[in-house]
C-alpha cells in the first residue's frame, strides 16, 4: 500500500480534490493540521476529512522539527512513500521536510524564492525576464518615494501573501499609504505563519492577465496550456473567470509560454506543478507572479476537461517519484466564469436548475445559502456562484458558462443600518 503524509490544505478545492484522488486510489493519507477545527469551521470539510483521511494528527506545521517528528512517528509504524502540500501557505515548508527526509519534492529554495515575491522579482530581473518595475519597502515614506521609479497607477502588495489578499491598485500616494498601512495592520497570515515585513510598490502593468500552467521533472518545465483570465473588482483585483486554451494570438502565448518557464528556470523550480501569471501590458508581457503549486480555482479540472490530464494526480506521481506522462494539446476549450450579487442579506437563490441545462454546462455551484451576507466584491471569498463548461472552442466554453450564470438569481437585501 502506499502511504503519504499530506501538510494542510487551502480550503478552495484542489487540495480536497486531492485527497479525494488519493482515497479513491487507495493511498493511506496521514494529514498534520496545526488546528483541526480550522478544518471543522468550515461546512462540509469534516466530512470529506473524515471521508479521505486515514490519520489526522495535529502539530505545529509551520515548522520544519515539528513536521519532521511528525513525519518520523508516522514512518515508525510502516514505510512512508511521499510528504508533500498542495495549499500555498505550506508548499514551502513541505519542500524543506521532504528534503530532509530524502523524499521527492521541489527544491526547497526554488519554492522559498516564489513564495517571497521580492525574491521572485529580483531573480527573474537579474536573468533578464520581464517584470513590472518594482521596489520594495519597509516603511511609508520608502512606499511614497518609489512612486517616483514605478509611477502611477501604482500596485502595492505584501511580499508573501496568497489569494490577492491585501493587492491594491493604488492611483494617487494617499491610496499607496493606505494600502501600506493595510497591510502593515496585519501581522500574521490566516494560517498563523508572520508575514514579510517586506512591501512592493509595482508599476501597475494594464492588460489580459493569463497563467501559463506547467509541470516539471527532471529539471524541465512541460507547459500544459495557457489560461485566459477575467478580473473584476475595481482596485482590488478578483478572479472571475478562466478560460483554457487560451484564445489569444499563437506567438503571444507562446512569449509567455516562454517568459513563464525562463521564470522557473531562474528561481530553480525543479520539480511539480507551477501557475505562473503574466499580464500583457502596453510594453509586451510582464511576469506577475509564480506560484510553485497547480492552479486553483478549477483550472486543473479545465484542463483536464480539454487535455484528458489529471494535474493533480500527475502532481501526486511526481511527489512519489513516478514520472508523468507527456503533456496532450487540448482538444476543444473549458471555462469557469464566476458570479457577484448585490451587496446586502441573501433573500432568495433561483435558477440553479435552469443553469446546469444550459448546453456544454459541466458543473454550477453556490458559494451562498439564503440568509448569508454578501459583501461589496473584494476578493474571491465575495463571489457568490460558479458555472464551469465546455466547448468546441474556449469561445464556446466561455459562452456556455456565462449564459448559465445569467440563468441564476440571487437576490439580496441592503444589511438594516447599524448590523
Ligand atoms: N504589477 C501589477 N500590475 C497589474 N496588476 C497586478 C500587478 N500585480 C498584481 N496584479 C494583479 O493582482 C493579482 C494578485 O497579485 P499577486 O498574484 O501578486 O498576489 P497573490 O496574493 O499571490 O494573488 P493570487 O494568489 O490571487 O494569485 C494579480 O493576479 C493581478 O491581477
Ligand atoms: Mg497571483
Amino acid at each position: 500500500m502506499t502511504r503519504v503524509v499530506m501538510i494542510e490544505t487551502n480550503m478552495s478545492g484542489s487540495g480536497f480534490q486531492a485527497l479525494r484522488m488519493a482515497r479513491r486510489l487507495g493511498i493511506d493519507v496521514t494529514f498534520l493540521a496545526r488546528d483541526r477545527s480550522l478544518y471543522e469551521s468550515v461546512p462540509g470539510v469534516a466530512e470529506i476529512l473524515a471521508e479521505t483521511v486515514d490519520e489526522l494528527v495535529e502539530c505545529d506545521t509551520n515548522d520544519v522539527d515539528s513536521l519532521v517528528g511528525a513525519v518520523r512517528t508516522r514512518q515508525g509504524r510502516g514505510p512512508v512513500d511521499g510528504v508533500f502540500a498542495f495549499g500555498e501557505y505550506h508548499i514551502a515548508v513541505a519542500a524543506q521536510v521532504a528534503n530532509r527526509l530524502g523524499y521527492p519534492g521541489p527544491a526547497p529554495e526554488a519554492v522559498r524564492i516564489a513564495r517571497n515575491k521580492d525574491e521572485m522579482r529580483r531573480r527573474c530581473q537579474q536573468a533578464g525576464l520581464a517584470v513590472p518595475r518594482f521596489a520594495v519597502v519597509t516603511d511609508e515614506d520608502g512606499a511614497r518615494s518609489a512612486l517616483d521609479r514605478v509611477g502611477l497607477p501604482a500596485v502595492v502588495k505584501p511580499a508573501d501573501e496568497s489569494g490577492s489578499i491585501d493587492v491594491m491598485r493604488c492611483l494617487d500616494a494617499a491610496d499607496v499609504v493606505a494600502a501600506f498601512r493595510a497591510i502593515r495592520a496585519t501581522p500574521v497570515n490566516y494560517r498563523g505563519q508572520r508575514r514579510s515585513p517586506l512591501v512592493l510598490v509595482e508599476e501597475y502593468v494594464g492588460g489580459p492577465e493569463l497563467s501559463v500552467e506547467t509541470l516539471s521533472w527532471d529539471g524541465r518545465a512541460s507547459v500544459l496550456g495557457v489560461t485566459d483570465k477575467q478580473l473584476g473588482g475595481g482596485c482590488r483585483f478578483v478572479e472571475m473567470g478562466h478560460a483554457f486554451p487560451s484564445g489569444l494570438d499563437q506567438s503571444t502565448v507562446d512569449t509567455c509560454a516562454r517568459l513563464a518557464t525562463d521564470a522557473l528556470t531562474a528561481i530553480g523550480l525543479d520539480l511539480g506543478p507551477a501557475h505562473v501569471e503574466i499580464k500583457i501590458g502596453p510594453d509586451g508581457p510582464r511576469l506577475i507572479e509564480i506560484n510553485a503549486r497547480a492552479g486553483g480555482d478549477r483550472i486543473p479540472d479545465l484542463i483536464e476537461l480539454t487535455t484528458g490530464l489529471s494535474v493533480l494526480r500527475q502532481t501526486l506521481d511526481l511527489y512519489l517519484g513516478r514520472r508523468p506522462p507527456p503533456p496532450a494539446a487540448p482538444v476543444g476549450g473549458a471555462a469557469i466564469r464566476f458570479a457577484r450579487a448585490e451587496p446586502g442579506v441573501v433573500r432568495r437563490i433561483a435558477g440553479v436548475e435552469l443553469a446546469r441545462r444550459v448546453p456544454g454546462v459541466v458543473d454550477v455551484g453556490l458559494e451562498v445559502g439564503v440568509g448569508r451576507t454578501v459583501r461589496p466584491l473584494g476578493d474571491a471569498h465575495d463571489r457568490v456562484a460558479y458555472a464551469l463548461a465546455r466547448g468546441d472552442t474556449t469561445y464556446q466554453a466561455c459562452r456556455s458558462a456565462e449564459v448559465a450564470l445569467d440563468q441564476l438569481q440571487v437576490d439580496t437585501v441592503p444589511v438594516p443600518a447599524g448590523t
